[in-house]
């Protein structure tokens, strides 16, 4: 098939984020402003086009597909993408998965394991049903946790993702490993980015350096420091006491842009080839130009021959790299 993409310091770009809606039905704080305006249901990109512009991302050499928000699991008719993208399974692809808030899996955790998706991510930050409604503005804890005890039943692997939030979740830490340990789930924990209009604030307040996040658990546990990657930017370590796998996710402490191999489409098809930079380029108008993809292929070429090499994200002289656009945007 056709020759891999390829950025300019030389990364292979084999992993996909699409993002199906910017919708979500909560609000998490470091995510998404109280009152967001979405983006009017006729720009929306439909789910045949999605479907299309993620196999033209395939035959160019994406292994991994990754499905987000918003949340995924509230566009309509979204197991009808997942099904017709599982078909790559095997066929170019090697993985298909999601990003969840868990409100909906209840629902979808078979179909979704009836589609090959094998793991999933849910974002869960607390296991105290008032902070849950408190971080995500109205959302329901007992929700989330009976999402993810049907992803469980389903043989679902899960994986929690924890942003790590200063005078929020430092007292949850043990909390949070011991309940993944019973439960058999990996856990994941993550630096606030500081993105979002925030009006006068800044992320900074809400900063837990994992550096010292990783301090604490040593204190506890004995780290061993696991090659094995997941394809996204997690390091991995085992807790030798428990046997437990625990994710970081730096990208303060230890920037990890170098190895990037992901680029993300929006719900509108617009590309955007770095989660810290603005510049990102139109997929909806080489999509809609003609049935054939060449076009389309050509433009995605184009666009990764112009990845940037990272974010600035830097919280050591005030707020340095700070995003306007959210979270919700590109999911991540
Ligand atoms: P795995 O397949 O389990 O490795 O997942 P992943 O870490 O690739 O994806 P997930 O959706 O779970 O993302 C977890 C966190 O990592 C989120 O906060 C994302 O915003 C962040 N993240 C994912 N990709 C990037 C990236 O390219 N750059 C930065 N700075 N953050 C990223
Ligand atoms: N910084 C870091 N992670 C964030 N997420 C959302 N907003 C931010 C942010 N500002 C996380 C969510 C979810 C993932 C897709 O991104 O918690 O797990
Ligand atoms: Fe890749 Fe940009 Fe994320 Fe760095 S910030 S890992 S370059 S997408």
């Amino acid at each position: 098939s056709a020759a891999p993409l390829i950025d300019p310091f030389a990364r292979p770009i084999t992993y996909l984020r699409v993002s199906v809606t910017d919708r979500c039905d909560f609000r998490c704080t470091y995510c998404m402003a109280e009152h967001m305006q979405f983006l009017p249901k006729a720009e929306l990109l439909t789910l045949e086009e999605l479907g299309r512009l993620s196999n033209a991302f395939v035959d160019l050499g994406v292994r991994k597909l990754r499905i987000t928000g918003g949340e995924p699991l509230v566009r309509r008719n979204i197991m009808s993408f997942f099904r017709a993208m599982s078909d790559r399974l095997g066929q170019g692809l090697d993985e298909l998965t999601l990003t969840t808030n868990g409100s909906q899996l209840a629902r979808f955790a078979d179909e979704l394991a009836d589609c090959g998706v094998r793991r999933i991510n849910v974002s869960l930050d607390t296991l105290n049903a008032d902070k849950f409604a408190a971080i995500t503005r109205w959302g329901r804890l007992a929700q989330v946790m009976d999402g993810v005890a049907a992803a469980k039943a389903a043989g679902l692997r899960v994986k929690i993702n924890t942003v790590a939030l200063k005078g929020f979740n430092e007292d949850e830490l043990f909390p949070l490993i011991d309940w993944c340990g019973e439960q058999g789930h990996d856990l994941t924990f993550i630096e606030v980015m500081p993105m979002g209009d925030m009006g006068e604030e800044t992320r900074l307040d809400q900063y837990w350096a994992l550096s010292d996040l990783r301090r604490r658990l040593e204190s506890r546990f004995t780290l061993t420091p696991l090659a094995e990657r997941t394809g996204g930017p997690a390091r991995y370590v085992r807790l030798e006491e428990t046997g437990q796998k625990i994710g970081f996710i730096t990208p303060l402490t230890h920037n990890f842009c170098e190895s990037c191999n992901r680029v993300r489409v929006t719900c509108t098809g617009e590309l955007f080839m770095c989660l810290g930079q603005e510049d990102r380029a139109d997929l909806r108008a080489p999509l809609r130009a003609s049935p054939g993809d060449e076009a389309l292929k050509d433009a995605i070429r184009a666009a990764i021959s112009r990845k940037p090499k990272g974010h600035d994200f830097d919280y050591s002289r005030g707020v340095a790299g700070q995003m306007t656009r959210h979270m919700s945007h590109t999911g991540g």
